[in-house]
Protein backbone atom coordinates (compact mmCIF):
# COMPACT_ATOMS: atom_id res chain seq x y z
CA UNK A 1 0.00 0.00 0.00
CA UNK A 2 1.36 3.37 -1.13
CA UNK A 3 1.47 6.33 0.92
CA UNK A 4 -0.78 9.07 0.18
CA UNK A 5 1.20 11.53 -2.34
CA UNK A 6 1.40 15.26 -0.74
CA UNK A 7 3.58 18.51 -1.85
CA UNK A 8 5.03 18.13 1.43
CA UNK A 9 6.45 14.69 1.07
CA UNK A 10 8.62 13.81 -2.35
CA UNK A 11 9.20 10.76 -0.82
CA UNK A 12 5.68 9.00 -1.28
CA UNK A 13 5.97 10.14 -4.96
CA UNK A 14 9.24 8.53 -5.58
CA UNK A 15 8.53 5.22 -3.58
CA UNK A 16 4.74 5.54 -5.99
CA UNK A 17 7.08 5.62 -9.38
CA UNK A 18 9.48 3.12 -8.00
CA UNK A 19 6.42 0.60 -6.94
CA UNK A 20 4.71 1.03 -9.96
CA UNK A 21 8.75 0.28 -11.80
CA UNK A 22 8.19 -3.39 -9.92
CA UNK A 23 6.30 -4.77 -12.39
CA UNK A 24 8.78 -4.81 -15.13
CA UNK A 25 9.48 -8.13 -15.87
CA UNK A 26 13.03 -7.77 -17.75
CA UNK A 27 15.22 -8.08 -14.43
CA UNK A 28 17.98 -5.48 -15.89
CA UNK A 29 15.03 -3.17 -17.13
CA UNK A 30 13.77 -3.60 -13.63
CA UNK A 31 16.78 -2.26 -12.11
CA UNK A 32 18.10 0.47 -14.72
CA UNK A 33 14.38 2.25 -14.41
CA UNK A 34 14.71 2.23 -10.70
CA UNK A 35 17.77 3.47 -10.18
CA UNK A 36 16.91 6.45 -13.17
CA UNK A 37 14.27 7.17 -11.80
CA UNK A 38 15.62 7.27 -8.15
CA UNK A 39 18.85 9.70 -9.98
CA UNK A 40 16.55 11.69 -11.80
CA UNK A 41 14.26 12.79 -8.60
CA UNK A 42 17.19 13.55 -6.54
CA UNK A 43 18.53 15.36 -9.35
CA UNK A 44 15.01 17.44 -9.61
CA UNK A 45 14.98 18.21 -5.82
CA UNK A 46 18.71 18.83 -5.85
CA UNK A 47 18.29 21.84 -8.00
CA UNK A 48 14.53 22.69 -7.03
CA UNK A 49 13.77 22.41 -10.99
CA UNK A 50 11.14 24.58 -12.58
CA UNK A 51 7.80 23.39 -14.71
CA UNK A 52 9.96 26.00 -17.27
CA UNK A 53 13.24 24.37 -16.81
CA UNK A 54 11.97 20.76 -17.11
CA UNK A 55 9.98 21.85 -20.08
CA UNK A 56 13.29 23.70 -21.87
CA UNK A 57 15.28 19.55 -20.79
CA UNK A 58 12.28 18.46 -23.30
CA UNK A 59 12.54 20.42 -25.64
CA UNK A 60 15.97 20.05 -25.82
CA UNK A 61 15.80 15.89 -26.11
CA UNK A 62 13.75 16.46 -29.00
CA UNK A 63 15.66 18.42 -31.17
CA UNK A 64 18.72 16.19 -30.14
CA UNK A 65 16.33 13.50 -32.04
CA UNK A 66 15.06 15.61 -34.51
CA UNK A 67 18.79 16.73 -35.42
CA UNK A 68 19.93 12.85 -36.05
CA UNK A 69 19.94 11.42 -39.23
CA UNK A 70 21.75 8.88 -41.34
CA UNK A 71 24.43 10.95 -41.47
CA UNK A 72 24.67 12.33 -37.86
CA UNK A 73 23.90 11.24 -34.68
CA UNK A 74 23.57 13.96 -32.10
CA UNK A 75 22.91 11.45 -29.45
CA UNK A 76 25.67 9.84 -29.58
CA UNK A 77 27.37 13.19 -29.24
CA UNK A 78 25.18 14.37 -26.06
CA UNK A 79 27.00 11.38 -24.12
CA UNK A 80 30.48 12.05 -25.99
CA UNK A 81 29.76 15.69 -24.70
CA UNK A 82 28.77 14.36 -21.14
CA UNK A 83 31.75 12.02 -20.82
CA UNK A 84 29.19 9.71 -20.09
CA UNK A 85 30.07 7.26 -23.22
CA UNK A 86 33.66 7.13 -22.40
CA UNK A 87 32.78 6.36 -18.64
CA UNK A 88 30.49 3.40 -20.01
CA UNK A 89 33.34 2.22 -22.31
CA UNK A 90 36.44 2.37 -19.42
CA UNK A 91 34.56 0.86 -16.78
CA UNK A 92 33.68 -2.38 -19.39
CA UNK A 93 37.17 -2.73 -20.27
CA UNK A 94 38.25 -1.85 -16.16
CA UNK A 95 39.28 -5.76 -16.61
CA UNK A 96 41.06 -5.89 -19.20
CA UNK A 97 42.99 -2.82 -18.16
CA UNK A 98 43.72 -3.59 -14.97
CA UNK A 99 45.28 -7.13 -16.20
CA UNK A 100 47.71 -4.60 -18.48
CA UNK A 101 45.44 -4.46 -21.79
CA UNK A 102 45.56 -1.68 -23.87
CA UNK A 103 42.71 1.80 -22.43
CA UNK A 104 40.57 1.65 -25.37
CA UNK A 105 38.46 4.85 -26.67
CA UNK A 106 35.42 5.69 -28.73
CA UNK A 107 35.14 4.41 -32.12
CA UNK A 108 33.34 7.83 -32.78
CA UNK A 109 31.17 8.42 -35.82
CA UNK A 110 33.93 8.04 -38.78
CA UNK A 111 35.19 4.59 -39.23
CA UNK A 112 34.16 3.28 -42.78
CA UNK A 113 33.45 -0.57 -43.43
CA UNK A 114 35.76 -1.65 -46.18
CA UNK A 115 39.07 0.50 -45.91
CA UNK A 116 41.26 -0.62 -48.51
CA UNK A 117 43.63 -3.25 -47.23
CA UNK A 118 47.01 -2.00 -47.75
CA UNK A 119 50.44 -3.83 -46.94
CA UNK A 120 52.62 -3.45 -44.45
CA UNK A 121 54.76 -0.29 -44.91
CA UNK A 122 51.98 1.03 -47.40
CA UNK A 123 51.87 5.13 -47.66
CA UNK A 124 47.97 5.64 -46.79
CA UNK A 125 47.69 9.39 -47.55
CA UNK A 126 47.32 10.89 -51.63
CA UNK A 127 49.62 13.06 -53.15
CA UNK A 128 47.03 15.98 -52.63
CA UNK A 129 47.21 15.60 -48.63
CA UNK A 130 50.23 18.22 -47.98
CA UNK A 131 51.75 18.22 -44.51
CA UNK A 132 54.73 16.58 -42.45
CA UNK A 133 55.39 12.73 -43.00
CA UNK A 134 54.37 10.67 -40.26
CA UNK A 135 55.10 7.05 -40.29
CA UNK A 136 53.80 4.45 -37.63
CA UNK A 137 55.13 1.37 -36.69
CA UNK A 138 52.74 -1.16 -34.60
CA UNK A 139 52.97 -4.50 -32.55
CA UNK A 140 49.80 -6.46 -31.71
CA UNK A 141 49.94 -8.51 -28.70
CA UNK A 142 48.63 -10.23 -26.03
CA UNK A 143 48.79 -9.35 -22.17
CA UNK A 144 52.13 -11.70 -21.62
CA UNK A 145 53.48 -9.43 -24.53
CA UNK A 146 53.30 -13.12 -26.96
CA UNK A 147 53.26 -11.21 -30.80
CA UNK A 148 49.25 -12.15 -32.08
CA UNK A 149 50.06 -12.44 -36.44
CA UNK A 150 47.21 -12.12 -38.77
CA UNK A 151 45.41 -9.48 -36.57
CA UNK A 152 43.21 -7.21 -38.56
CA UNK A 153 44.43 -3.65 -37.64
CA UNK A 154 42.06 -0.70 -38.96
CA UNK A 155 43.14 2.66 -38.82
CA UNK A 156 41.79 6.07 -39.76
CA UNK A 157 42.36 9.69 -38.98
CA UNK A 158 41.91 13.32 -39.91
CA UNK A 159 44.11 15.54 -42.04
CA UNK A 160 46.37 18.00 -41.31
CA UNK A 161 43.25 20.40 -41.87
CA UNK A 162 42.03 18.30 -39.37
CA UNK A 163 38.54 16.92 -41.66
CA UNK A 164 38.19 13.05 -42.36
CA UNK A 165 38.34 12.63 -46.31
CA UNK A 166 34.14 11.73 -45.95
CA UNK A 167 34.06 15.55 -44.86
CA UNK A 168 36.34 17.44 -47.31
CA UNK A 169 35.59 16.83 -51.06
CA UNK A 170 39.42 17.93 -51.80
CA UNK A 171 40.50 14.14 -50.54
CA UNK A 172 40.61 11.27 -52.04
CA UNK A 173 37.83 8.54 -51.62
CA UNK A 174 39.05 6.56 -48.30
CA UNK A 175 42.21 8.97 -48.07
CA UNK A 176 43.91 8.12 -44.43
CA UNK A 177 42.35 4.89 -44.34
CA UNK A 178 43.46 1.25 -44.32
CA UNK A 179 43.18 -2.19 -42.82
CA UNK A 180 45.98 -4.10 -41.97
CA UNK A 181 47.66 -7.72 -41.20
CA UNK A 182 49.80 -7.81 -38.54
CA UNK A 183 53.27 -9.94 -39.56
CA UNK A 184 54.45 -13.38 -37.95
CA UNK A 185 56.16 -11.12 -35.18
CA UNK A 186 52.72 -9.83 -34.81
CA UNK A 187 54.01 -6.13 -36.66
CA UNK A 188 52.00 -3.52 -39.16
CA UNK A 189 53.20 -0.27 -40.21
CA UNK A 190 52.20 2.58 -42.89
CA UNK A 191 53.49 5.96 -43.63
CA UNK A 192 50.71 8.68 -43.70
CA UNK A 193 50.41 12.46 -42.57
CA UNK A 194 50.52 14.63 -39.34
CA UNK A 195 46.53 14.72 -38.12
CA UNK A 196 45.67 17.51 -36.88
CA UNK A 197 42.90 17.95 -33.93
CA UNK A 198 39.24 18.95 -34.98
CA UNK A 199 35.85 20.28 -33.54
CA UNK A 200 32.98 18.30 -32.68
CA UNK A 201 30.04 19.78 -34.67
CA UNK A 202 28.51 22.81 -33.54
CA UNK A 203 25.36 23.75 -35.67
CA UNK A 204 23.23 21.58 -33.56
CA UNK A 205 21.86 21.56 -29.71
CA UNK A 206 24.89 19.86 -28.43
CA UNK A 207 26.80 22.66 -30.11
CA UNK A 208 24.46 25.28 -28.53
CA UNK A 209 24.29 23.52 -25.16
CA UNK A 210 28.21 23.82 -25.20
CA UNK A 211 28.82 27.64 -26.18
CA UNK A 212 26.39 27.85 -23.08
CA UNK A 213 28.56 25.99 -21.01
CA UNK A 214 31.77 28.25 -21.83
CA UNK A 215 33.05 25.02 -23.04
CA UNK A 216 36.04 24.48 -25.83
CA UNK A 217 34.95 22.51 -28.81
CA UNK A 218 37.79 20.18 -29.97
CA UNK A 219 39.66 16.96 -29.87
CA UNK A 220 43.47 16.81 -29.86
CA UNK A 221 44.77 15.17 -32.91
CA UNK A 222 44.73 11.63 -33.17
CA UNK A 223 44.72 8.36 -34.75
CA UNK A 224 41.93 5.48 -34.68
CA UNK A 225 42.49 1.59 -34.40
CA UNK A 226 40.10 -1.58 -34.15
CA UNK A 227 42.05 -4.50 -33.71
CA UNK A 228 40.47 -7.85 -34.41
CA UNK A 229 42.01 -11.41 -33.76
CA UNK A 230 40.64 -14.94 -33.54
CA UNK A 231 40.29 -15.26 -29.66
CA UNK A 232 40.69 -11.99 -28.26
CA UNK A 233 38.00 -9.35 -27.53
CA UNK A 234 38.33 -6.73 -30.53
CA UNK A 235 39.89 -3.25 -29.10
CA UNK A 236 38.91 -0.10 -30.45
CA UNK A 237 41.20 2.93 -29.04
CA UNK A 238 42.62 6.09 -30.38
CA UNK A 239 46.30 7.48 -29.64
CA UNK A 240 46.92 11.37 -28.99
CA UNK A 241 49.30 13.65 -29.84
CA UNK A 242 50.26 15.23 -26.18
CA UNK A 243 51.90 18.01 -28.33
CA UNK A 244 48.51 18.94 -29.26
CA UNK A 245 47.39 22.84 -27.54
CA UNK A 246 44.33 20.63 -26.54
CA UNK A 247 45.60 17.38 -25.23
CA UNK A 248 44.74 17.88 -22.01
CA UNK A 249 40.98 19.13 -22.78
CA UNK A 250 39.40 17.00 -25.04
CA UNK A 251 35.68 17.89 -25.59
CA UNK A 252 34.99 14.11 -25.34
CA UNK A 253 36.87 13.25 -22.65
CA UNK A 254 38.19 10.22 -24.74
CA UNK A 255 42.19 11.57 -24.43
CA UNK A 256 42.84 9.43 -21.24
CA UNK A 257 46.84 9.72 -20.05
CA UNK A 258 47.77 6.25 -21.14
CA UNK A 259 46.55 7.12 -24.90
CA UNK A 260 48.89 10.20 -25.04
CA UNK A 261 51.67 9.70 -27.39
CA UNK A 262 54.91 11.57 -28.19
CA UNK A 263 54.91 11.81 -32.03
CA UNK A 264 58.59 11.62 -32.53
CA UNK A 265 60.33 13.84 -34.67
CA UNK A 266 62.66 11.80 -37.41
CA UNK A 267 65.18 14.21 -38.00
CA UNK A 268 64.00 15.09 -41.77
CA UNK A 269 60.91 16.98 -40.78
CA UNK A 270 58.97 14.28 -40.34
CA UNK A 271 57.73 12.10 -37.58
CA UNK A 272 57.94 8.40 -35.62
CA UNK A 273 55.03 7.29 -33.79
CA UNK A 274 55.48 3.57 -31.98
CA UNK A 275 52.35 1.97 -31.03
CA UNK A 276 51.59 -1.10 -28.87
CA UNK A 277 48.12 -3.16 -29.15
CA UNK A 278 47.54 -5.26 -25.61
CA UNK A 279 44.72 -7.61 -26.45
CA UNK A 280 42.72 -9.50 -23.61
CA UNK A 281 41.64 -13.21 -24.49
CA UNK A 282 37.43 -12.70 -25.03
CA UNK A 283 35.43 -13.33 -28.40
CA UNK A 284 36.39 -11.04 -31.25
CA UNK A 285 33.39 -8.85 -32.62
CA UNK A 286 33.79 -6.00 -34.99
CA UNK A 287 31.70 -3.00 -32.96
CA UNK A 288 28.88 -1.33 -34.82
CA UNK A 289 30.07 0.27 -38.12
CA UNK A 290 28.92 3.90 -38.12
CA UNK A 291 29.24 4.66 -42.36
CA UNK A 292 29.24 2.50 -45.79
FE1 LIG B 1 38.48 11.01 -34.67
Amino acid sequence: MNRPLSSSDPGALLAAVLAANETTPDPRLRQVMAAGIRHLHAFALEVDLTPAELQVGLDFLVEVGKATGAERNEGILLADILGLATLVQLRSARHSVEAGGTEPALVGPFWRAHQPLRSNGATISSDTTPGPRLEVRGRVVDLDGTPVPGARVETWQASPKGMYENQDPEQEDMNLRARFETDADGRFSFVSVRPAGYPVPTDGPCGRLLAAQGRKVMRPAHLHFIVLADGFKCLATQFFDVDDPHAYEDVVFGAVGSLLRKFEPDGHGGYRLDVDLKLEPGEARLPHCPLP
